[in-house]
């Protein structure tokens, strides 16, 4: 079976009109890298842009390139370009700080817009981040909010008239599952909530329309997708309709409408630029702007479809050869409801996880139990998802995973 289904792979990537992306990254022959879903591989063209300007702009024009070399627009143009995948309009997206950060911005942006209600609502088992942030500002506000997350599949039913806003992540971190945003946001605004999305897991991996949902605010990862590079800055967008209403509560020089008046009291500026805060990170800029670059050149009809290919014969190969090792798939089988990874539990996954990095094939592990393989169509072939397969089975098989070193848990995981 196996030698008829390497030539079906490979005679789909001979077809895959994304083929040609692969070679624009930096991975070693050998390497399966099912990990872009959490850092996007390298750009080959970061390298020399990075150069560039550490040697020349800072080097060479040192503050001068705030001007010179563009760095002070930078946070707009970046945000500008990454609007075009977000179905947003130019000026509705800045990057900025973290993703934390901005969800911190959003929330209490939208919190600001609804004075009258107190809660902030998420679902259960939301990322972390969002999570924590929604309770260090209810915490914070002594009393006015509070923040509850409740059952994914509850959370449209708790939007009673206390609800502020509400926070989702569009795909979720661990099971891959895609919400719908228009609908949700529908429901949402119905019952005179807000919204913030979390797109970390859905910008340069799944069509994306804002406005057509007619969202509020969003905020998403740069190194993931995007591929940023590592601790890559964030984006926050807010629709041009919320801008003038929202003074901000990371009230920063940067988001000021003139920075370099140094007034000693804050007038934030016009635009969606008064969402930014301090001096932007210049060289983690530069880095995201390659990989945005390179993402735009891709056409996203095209990204989605082979994600959901390959995400489909991954699946299909794990029901044929893994059946029996105890891997129950967590993310949805539909195509409409899925995003682009594709998560499995076992009560090994860990050690499974760690013999296969050791085997050249890189997923990710999240607790307890999930295995996570990001599916990056621009740098995945079809033939690597047989590979990522054939490595899993031979891990079960030899019972690889087995292995004192993973006793326990490394930092990152
Ligand atoms: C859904 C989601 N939100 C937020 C984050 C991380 O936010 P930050 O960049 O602030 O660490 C992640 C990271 O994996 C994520 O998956």
């Amino acid at each position: 079976m196996t030698a008829w289904c390497r030539e079906a792979l490979e005679a789909l990537d001979r077809a895959d009109p994304l083929a040609r992306f692969r070679a624009a990254f930096q991975l070693r022959e050998g390497l399966v890298y099912l990990d872009g879903n959490s850092l996007g591989a390298l750009p080959r063209r970061t390298l020399a842009r990075l150069e560039q300007t550490v040697a020349e702009e800072w080097g060479e024009g040192l503050i001068t390139s705030w001007l010179g070399a563009e760095w002070m627009t930078a946070p707009r143009r970046v945000g500008d370009k990454i609007a075009r995948l977000l179905g947003a309009e130019p000026g509705e997206v800045i990057v900025a700080d973290s993703t934390s950060i901005n969800v911190f911005k959003a929330l209490t942006a939208a919190l600001s817009l609804r004075p009258e209600r107190s809660v902030i609502l998420s679902e259960a088992g939301n990322f972390p981040t969002d999570l924590y942030m929604m309770q260090g500002i209810a915490a914070f506000s002594g009393g006015r909010v509070r923040a509850e997350a409740v059952p994914g599949e509850a959370v449209l039913d708790r939007l009673y008239e206390d609800v502020a806003v509400l926070l989702l992540t569009q795909v979720h971190y661990k099971t891959g599952r895609s919400r719908d945003m228009a609908e949700v946001t529908r429901r949402a605004h119905a019952a005179g909530a807000l919204v913030v999305w979390d797109l970390s897991h859905s910008a340069g991996a799944i069509p994306v329309d804002l406005n057509g949902a007619v969202a509020d605010f969003a905020v998403g990862c740069g190194y993931k997708f995007l591929n940023g590079g590592p601790g890559a800055p964030a984006y926050i967008f807010a629709a041009r309709r919320h801008h003038a209403a929202v003074v901000p509560v990371l009230s920063g020089w940067f988001g000021h409408a003139e920075p370099f008046a140094f007034e000693d009291g804050y007038r934030a500026a016009e635009g969606i630029e008064r969402f930014l805060c301090g001096t932007p990170p210049v060289l983690g800029l530069t880095a995201l702007e390659c990989g945005v670059d390179l993402m735009a050149e891709a056409d996203m009809a095209e990204v989605r479809a082979k994600s959901l290919q390959l995400g489909c014969v991954f699946m299909d190969l794990m029901d044929a050869h893994c059946g029996g090792f105890g891997f129950t798939l967590v993310s949805p089988r539909d195509d409409a409801r899925r995003g682009s990874h594709v998560s499995y539990a076992h009560p090994l996954g860990y050690g499974i996880m760690q013999a296969l990095k050791e085997r050249g094939v890189i997923g990710d592990f999240r607790d307890p139990d999930v295995l996570r393989f990001g599916l990056t169509p621009l740098t995945l072939r079809h033939v690597d998802m047989l590979e990522a397969v054939l490595t899993i089975r031979e891990v079960c098989e030899t019972r690889a995973w087995d292995d004192p070193r993973w006793a326990v848990r490394a930092a990152v995981t």
